[in-house]
């Protein structure tokens, strides 16, 4: 239906044929076949590790398979580098950002093909060429990002956004999106598919992976279920099922995913009390509390300032106004070692700058913050290290994952277990999560779910934030929703519904009522 414009619509534009990629002691890919045709979203789904990443780069020339074959255009091709596909039109957004920091937004859009002034050979950049260019790809994404700011300063999601605009600025044939809305939502998900629809109806190849099963039934054409390295099979989408896609990835049944939600007990003490916070021009008077035993969670649109609520009551961004109490002790100007002393751990929702040690292995990595508990008289005890290692992989079903392996080799998602797993082991009274399980599959999910409601129940509050609306309301015992920067209101029980959330989230009212209710009722 899509490729109308297409003689053969068949016929695959870039394909594997029995492709097998091992690294040591994993093989992650096991003579897997897999073709993408011009004018379709492919999506590629399968647990954490079973190898959908590996199978992507090896289609982009970034890993040499071992054995098995890449075909683009009907011929078979032996890419040199990832460069070398990239010239042919194949781009890859890789799951882990990888831009410059340090330069501007323009700059990171055309980096090495920087529009030129006077002869190419002299490399001096056209400025105000590439600025003027790059505003226009981002006001046709529908972002509005100065193309002089510094990339480092962006959210995560507008960074997500130069990558996307980045591919856009070449001539892109096959396009690849690693999770790519792991860091955006609501809107920006919708635009970011806008966008991927017009270019499917151009004829570019697109290769999909996400771990939201919903994105799949309503943006892609075909997909592919991979496990533990092989291929388990490709279908329509039009003829597969949420239940029949999870149960080949799972390989069994999933009902119910969330776990119970007990009763809190009416004397359970204030664990985290946060009065008036005012963070930069961020977070305004924002008041809150977690008590034992309860899960909080804050929803909102990206930006409106969960996580920087989240930084200001741990102390890693100054809050000027405002005060901090855990357990009892009041602080007006938090640190995050402080609030570490006082029982606070946070898990941040970016992996890869703030959280984990890329350097370093897993055992290194689980046990980071708590380097008193795994040592003796001030040495290091690598027994007990590695012993905390082997509880945590079994207890978050670390698939594949040794002590000793580098913690960058993990796939993403197991990437994320391991960072939970180390702040559980310190926090000892409130655990603040932000996006707890972006770029998990379902069957972790579930386990991470899990290892919250055992946490509660041994005492802990947790503070939860998260775009996932349904993890929202199938974890959380209240929700507070923010809106620019405001705490918009507080929903629960019956009035923790995915409307009620989504009206406090995108309106200044402090009120949900009936009439606007039924007013976003309709459809529009
Ligand atoms: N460079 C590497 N060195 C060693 N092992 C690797 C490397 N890259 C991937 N692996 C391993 O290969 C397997 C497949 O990883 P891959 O990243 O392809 O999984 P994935 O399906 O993308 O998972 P996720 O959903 O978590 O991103 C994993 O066991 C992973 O640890
Ligand atoms: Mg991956």
């Amino acid at each position: 239906m899509n490729n109308a414009g297409l003689v053969t619509p068949a016929a695959d534009l870039i394909e594997v044929h029995q492709v097998t990629k091992v690294f040591p002691g994993v093989k992650s890919l096991d003579r897997v076949s897999f073709g993408v045709r011009g004018g379709e979203i492919h999506a590629l789904v399968g647990e954490n590790g079973a190898g959908k990443s590996t199978l992507t780069k090896v289609m982009a020339g970034v890993y040499l398979p071992d054995e098995g074959e890449i075909r683009f255009d009907g011929q078979p091709v032996q890419w040199k580098s990832a460069s070398d596909a990239k010239r042919r039109g194949i781009h890859v957004i890789h799951q882990e950002l990888v831009l410059f920091p340090q330069s501007s937004v323009a700059e990171n859009i055309f980096a090495g093909a920087e529009p030129s002034r006077g002869p190419r050979l002299l490399g001096l950049v056209d400025h105000r060429r590439m600025h003027e260019r790059a505003r226009v790809l981002l006001t046709e994404l529908g972002v509005q990002l100065d193309p002089r700011e510094r990339v480092g300063n962006l959210s995560v999601a507008d960074q997500q956004m130069v990558e996307i605009a980045k591919a856009m600025a070449s001539e892109t044939r096959v396009l690849v999106l690693d999770e790519p809305t792991a860091v955006i939502a609501g809107k920006e998900v919708q635009l970011l598919f806008t966008r991927l629809r017009a270019l499917r109806d151009r004829g570019v190849a697109i290769v999909y992976i996400s771990h939201r099963l919903e994105e799949i039934f309503e943006l892609c054409d075909r997909v592919t279920v991979m496990k533990d390295g092989c291929k388990v099979a490709t279908q329509a989408v039009a003829e597969t099922t949420r239940d029949g896609l999870v149960r080949m990835m799972v390989g069994r049944e999933m009902k119910e995913i969330y776990p119970g939600k007990p009763a809190i007990a009416a004397d359970a003490p204030v664990l985290l009390d946060v009065r008036d916070l005012c963070v930069g021009n961020r977070v305004f008077d924002a008041s809150l509390t977690v008590r034992a035993g309860e899960i909080v969670g804050i929803a909102g649109m990206v930006g409106s300032g969960r996580t920087e609520l989240a930084s200001g009551i741990f102390g890693a961004l100054r809050a000027h106004r405002g005060t901090v109490e855990i357990g009892g002790i009041r602080r007006s100007r938090m640190t995050p070692a402080a609030a570490i002393r006082l029982g606070l751990g946070f898990v941040t929702e970016d992996r890869k700058s703030q959280g984990l040690l890329m350097l370093l292995n897993v055992a290194q990595n689980v046990t980071a913050t708590t380097l008193g508990r795994v040592s003796r008289f001030g040495l290091l005890d690598r027994r007990a290290e590695r012993e905390a290692a082997v509880v945590a992989i079994e207890d978050y079903g670390i698939a594949g994952a040794r002590p000793a392996a580098s913690v960058a080799t993990l796939s993403g998602g197991n990437q994320q277990k391991v960072l939970i797993s180390r702040w559980v082991r310190v926090c000892k009274r409130v655990l603040i999560l932000d996006e707890p399980t972006r770029g998990v599959d379902v069957g972790a999910k579930a386990e991470i779910y899990r290892v919250m409601r055992q946490l509660t129940q041994e005492g802990l509050g947790i503070l939860m934030i998260s775009s996932e609306l349904q993890e929202v309301i199938g974890m959380s015992d209240r929700v507070l929703v923010m809106h620019e920067g405001r705490i918009n209101g507080e929903v629960e029980g019956e009035r923790m519904t995915e409307h009620d959330i989504m009206a406090l989230a995108t309106a200044s009212t402090r009120r949900t009522t009936e009439d606007e209710r039924e007013y976003a009722a309709e459809p529009n």
